[in-house]
């Protein structure tokens, strides 16, 4: 085996230097012995928007975006939405193993029996103007959490950590539903234990005046899998948030506010949001020709292509057009699903999203199912936050009980004015 180092010659000195490279990488640290004399800082990466840097090492998602794979411990994301529920994919990433039957019952009950927020939550989300976007209040009222558990700030207690972990995975389904209800002057429902966790979801979403609810089967099924899909995909921007925001030991709701904070955003979560709105405003197929040719003018973006991983077919988006099936059968054809077909088929034989590899993303068609399921476009980004509650989690765990890692600060290029006097 040839040896796993790197010699780096620095011309500016005449010195020659060999760094490990270990899995694939060398250690910015190590550049720092490189010296053009000894007050000299030594040398340093420079990688706006971390576009070639592990942040760190990670046990929990692998993927290959050149041949869009997704894997959560190791398992095939295909696999995993055929066979398992949202709940026992929750336990593998958080824990690293499929859940026992037993582990799973108990897992199951004790996230269900933490679904139900403090009343004053409650008013607290009252306080929101009736027509305030969901995702905004859905990121307050998780920062808000840290009040009623102050000590949640205790980090590095390995109980503690479990017990916010489980009352964020149960609270943050109700929080949603509040602020749908809210946004619709709806009483809030209450969470009913008897109830999977979509189950209990759509109840708490869509109960009306009957004294018992019950999902839709497939609908249910098609909601796990969605959140399934959505759970981890290793260190994305609001991730990388989460990470960074915990890396000062705050408490997880604050990190995952920041999180949520992070996914909002029409190039990440909001993503969803902007197809919606974009094939609207397509309205019909025979407008795709033009609106492709404004595309590759560079006025606006086809939103739910592309991905700075995946530079094949995002393999969630596959699974997804299967579950959009399941879901037109109960609840008719989204119109929308016509345009979004024929746009992804005119796209994918484009010389201009062919050659810079831009493939339909996880949210090209969950906005459609959403849609179809009755939910309003700016639900869609905290759709996408409910389920990925739990790979910040994860990954904050993660990060906590890594021993490299430490509170996240960046280095820069300064390149504002040299010292200066003010003027006497
Ligand atoms: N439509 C048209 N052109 C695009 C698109 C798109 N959706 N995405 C990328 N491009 C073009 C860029 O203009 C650029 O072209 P150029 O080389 O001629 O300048 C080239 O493809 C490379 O794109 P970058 O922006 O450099 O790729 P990057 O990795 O930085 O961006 C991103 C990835 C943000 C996802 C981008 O593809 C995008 O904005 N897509 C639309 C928004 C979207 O769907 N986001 C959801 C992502 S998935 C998720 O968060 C769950």
């Amino acid at each position: 085996m040839p040896e796993q180092t790197l010699t780096i010659a620095d011309n500016r000195t005449g010195e020659s230097y060999t760094l490990p490279i270990e899995n694939g990488t060398v250690r910015a640290m190590d550049l720092r012995q490189i010296k053009i004399d000894a007050d000299d800082f030594g040398l340093m990466t420079y990688d706006p928007a971390l576009m070639n840097t592990a942040s760190t090492r990670s046990a929990i998602t692998f993927i290959d975006g050149d041949k869009g794979i997704l894997e959560y411990r190791g398992y095939p994301i295909e696999q995993l939405a055929e066979t398992c529920s949202f709940l026992q994919v929750a336990y593998l990433i958080l824990f690293g193993e499929l859940p026992s039957e037993k582990q799973l019952a108990a897992w199951t009950y004790d996230i269900t029996h933490h679904t139900f927020v403090h009343e004053n939550i409650k008013t607290l989300m009252q306080a929101f103007r009736y027509d305030a976007h969901p995702m905004g209040m859905f990121i307050s009222t998780v920062a808000a959490l840290s009040t009623f558990y102050p000590e949640a700030n205790e980090v590095n207690d390995v109980e503690n950590r479990l017990v916010q972990i489980k009352r964020l995975i149960a609270k943050v389904p109700t929080i949603a539903a509040y602020t749908f209800r809210h946004n619709r002057g709806l009483r809030y429902v209450y969470p009913d234990n008897d109830l999977s966790y979509t189950g209990n979801f759509l109840n708490m979403m869509f109960k009306m005046t009957e004294t018992k609810y019950t999902a839709n089967r497939a609908l249910e099924r098609a909601l796990d899998v969605l959140f399934i899909l959505h759970a981890d995909h290793e260190q994305n921007c609001s991730t990388n948030a989460m990470r960074s925001i915990g890396s000062s030991r705050v408490d997880p709701y604050s990190a995952t506010a920041g999180a949520a904070a992070a996914l909002y955003g029409p190039l990440h979560g909001g993503a969803n949001e902007e197809v919606l709105k974009m094939l609207s405003r397509i309205e019909n197929t025979r407008n795709i020709p033009e609106f492709i040719q404004r595309v590759k003018n560079g006025e606006g973006k086809l939103m739910g292509f592309g991905h700075r991983v995946y530079k094949n077919y995002d393999p969630r988006a596959r699974i997804i057009k299967r579950v959009a099936d399941d879901v037109f059968e109960v609840t008719g054809r989204n119109r929308l699903l016509d345009i979004a077909l024929e746009l992804e088929r005119i796209a994918l034989e484009d010389e201009y999203f062919i050659s810079r590899k831009l493939y339909p993303n996880v949210d090209f068609y969950s906005g459609i199912i959403y849609q179809a399921m009755g939910l309003p476009v700016a639900m869609f980004p905290v759709m996408f936050a409910i389920p990925r509650t739990l790979g910040w989690l994860a990954q904050w765990q993660e990060m906590i009980t890594d021993s490299e890692q430490k509170i996240t600060r960046p280095r820069q290029i300064f390149v504002g004015h040299p010292r200066r006097d003010l003027p006497t």
